[in-house]
């Protein structure tokens, strides 16, 4: 027995150097940890329980019969996250630049299964080359076993990626397709086709981190949700991000027990919005001062500033929170800003996250670019996924709420639970100068005359009162009772039952 014992230690010692000393000295000198020093940084201590360290990969074609490394370039298992399960899986760079052969497919489509059988969330840390050159057509149907698993997973468990090296061909869509994409700058890179494949079909010349480093893909392509600048820094946030989210859902968002008493109000937020509607403020300084001790996980922070989404807690539990953002395009939604809260929206709905939206909008931004650009259909996703949203939806308007904005930021009509105003809310087709010099375009010439209609619009419609007056708003709050007012909310809706008719799947306009 005792030969025995000591044979798997030895065993398990090589396994656990995956491709060797050399390569793990390449690696740090990258400024990267080893897969399984990420694993270890990311799950409570001492918890990981690995699966498959001794799998091979089984190809014999150009000699690869005789370069067989136990683990195959990923290391799969399960641990806990702060006491709860989550299934992870890295790849190992060392080990065949982590490159994806049948038997590396297997692990990782072994540890799908058993995450989307047991409701737990997902995690791959992503630092490879792609299919595995070697087993050509082996390789690629491994990669659309993992797609589909994907597929299936999708609003069932959360399922995050990180990437924190290259991550090229095959290996982008698999992320692509899990709820959220997180990078670590300077290290990582994401594209279909890398720089040489470019520079040979279309004769442009451009650089790794041009083409999809965490620069590009955070600000321009929004493939990304995040981006951090180490190693160890991505994995402690995404410890943060784990911690806020539902394990599956059929599980409630989760709760912790020690927060901010929802009681003290706060005074500053009587005084947040400028007189003057022209003035822009910062909306995040709404968010954190309702959420408990001011916590706010930002989902696509760099991308379509227009729009802040992200988690937080209220009173213990998990809320998603979106709003337009006056400090950025006057909080205007245009097609980046819609499509980004899109998804978010239907996240959380997926996920049973309540939402809390904070309305100060203008409307939908005009122009040819963003007609050209499909902003009915790009708006119209925010429309859908708050019209479909069966979560609880508490919703603020702190000042504008005009046109087919107003409608679509989870407004009464779309089944908005709670709909507050503040005292400053402005509810409106539109604006007072656009509304007047339409409907009162024969007085354009008399300044008096405009001033008048422009007062009595004013007075009439840039208040919360008319939209009060038919119940599309609730009530209105004082603004320093705000945090007050969603938590008891929230908690009037914790058992909010709603579904929407039967179908096979909606067909949101993508
Ligand atoms: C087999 C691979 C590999 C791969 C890297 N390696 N990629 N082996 N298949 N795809 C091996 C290298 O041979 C090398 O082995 C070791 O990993 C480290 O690679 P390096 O090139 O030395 O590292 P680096 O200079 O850091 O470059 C990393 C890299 C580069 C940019 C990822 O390796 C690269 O371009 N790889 C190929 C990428 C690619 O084209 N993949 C196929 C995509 S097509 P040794 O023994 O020398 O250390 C695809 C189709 C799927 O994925 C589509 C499904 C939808």
């Amino acid at each position: 027995m005792k030969h025995v014992l000591v044979e798997l230690e030895e065993r398990r010692a090589k396994a656990r150097l995956g491709g060797g000393e050399a390569r793990i000295a390449a690696q740090h000198a990258k400024g990267k940890l080893t897969a399984r020093e990420r694993i270890e940084c990311f799950l409570d201590e001492g918890s990981f329980e690995e699966f498959d360290m001794f799998v091979e990969h089984r190809s014999t074609d150009f000699g690869m019969q005789d370069t067989k490394i136990s683990g195959d370039g990923v290391v799969t298992g399960w641990g806990t996250v702060n006491g709860r399960t989550v299934f992870i899986f890295a790849k190992d760079f060392t080990v065949f630049g982590g490159s994806l052969s049948e038997a590396h497919a297997e692990k990782v489509i072994k540890l799908q299964d058993m995450a989307l059988k047991n409701r737990a969330p997902i995690i791959g840390l992503y630092d490879a080359g792609g299919a595995r050159i070697q087993e050509g057509v082996a390789a690629l149907g491994g990669y659309a076993e993992i797609f589909q698993r994907n597929v299936l997973a999708s609003g069932v468990i959360p399922q995050i990626s990180v990437i924190m090296g290259p991550c090229a061909g095959g290996d982008v869509y698999s992320p692509a397709m899990t709820d959220f994409i997180f990078m670590v700058r300077d290290t990582s890179y994401m594209f279909v086709t890398g720089p040489d494949v470019v520079k040979t079909v279309t004769n442009e010349t451009v650089s790794a981190e041009e083409l999809g480093g965490a620069s590009i893909h955070t600000t321009k392509s929004s493939i990304a949700d995040g981006a951090y600048d180490n190693d160890v820094e991505a994995l402690l946030q995404m410890r943060r991000l784990i911690d806020l989210l539902p394990q599956s859902n059929t599980s409630d968002v989760p709760e912790i027990d020690n927060y901010q008493s929802v009681d003290e109000m706060d005074a500053s937020l009587d005084t947040l919005v400028p007189d003057n509607a022209n003035k822009p403020y910062d909306v995040k300084e709404l968010i954190v001062k309702v959420i408990d001790e001011g916590d706010f996980f930002e989902i696509q922070a760099a991308f379509a500033k227009n729009i802040v989404c992200g988690f937080g807690r209220v009173e213990g539990r998990t809320v998603g929170l979106v709003a337009n953002q006056p400090m950025v395009l006057a909080g205007v939604l245009d097609s980046d800003a819609s499509r980004k809260a899109a998804r978010f929206v239907r996240f959380c709905d997926c996920f049973n996250i309540p939402i809390v939206t904070f309305v100060d909008v203008p409307g939908f931004l005009p122009g040819t670019a963003q007609e050209y650009g499909g902003l009915i259909k790009h708006g119209a996703k925010l429309l859908f996924a708050y019209g479909e949203a069966t979560v609880p939806k508490v919703t603020v308007i702190t000042r504008k709420a005009y046109g087919g904005a107003y409608d679509v930021m989870a407004s009464k009509h779309l089944r908005g639970d709670i709909n507050y105003a503040w005292p400053s809310a402005q509810i409106a087709v539109m604006g007072a100068k656009g509304a007047v010099e339409i409907i009162f375009r024969k007085d354009i010439a008399d300044p008096e005359k405009i001033a008048a209609h422009t007062k009595m619009y004013e007075d009439r419609f840039l208040s919360p009162f008319v939209a009060a007056e038919r119940g599309y708003i609730d009530e209105v709050i004082m603004p320093h009772s705000t945090r007050k007012r969603i938590a008891r909310g929230l908690r009037m809706l914790r058992n909010k039952s709603l579904s929407n008719p039967w179908k096979k799947h909606d067909n949101i306009p993508l």
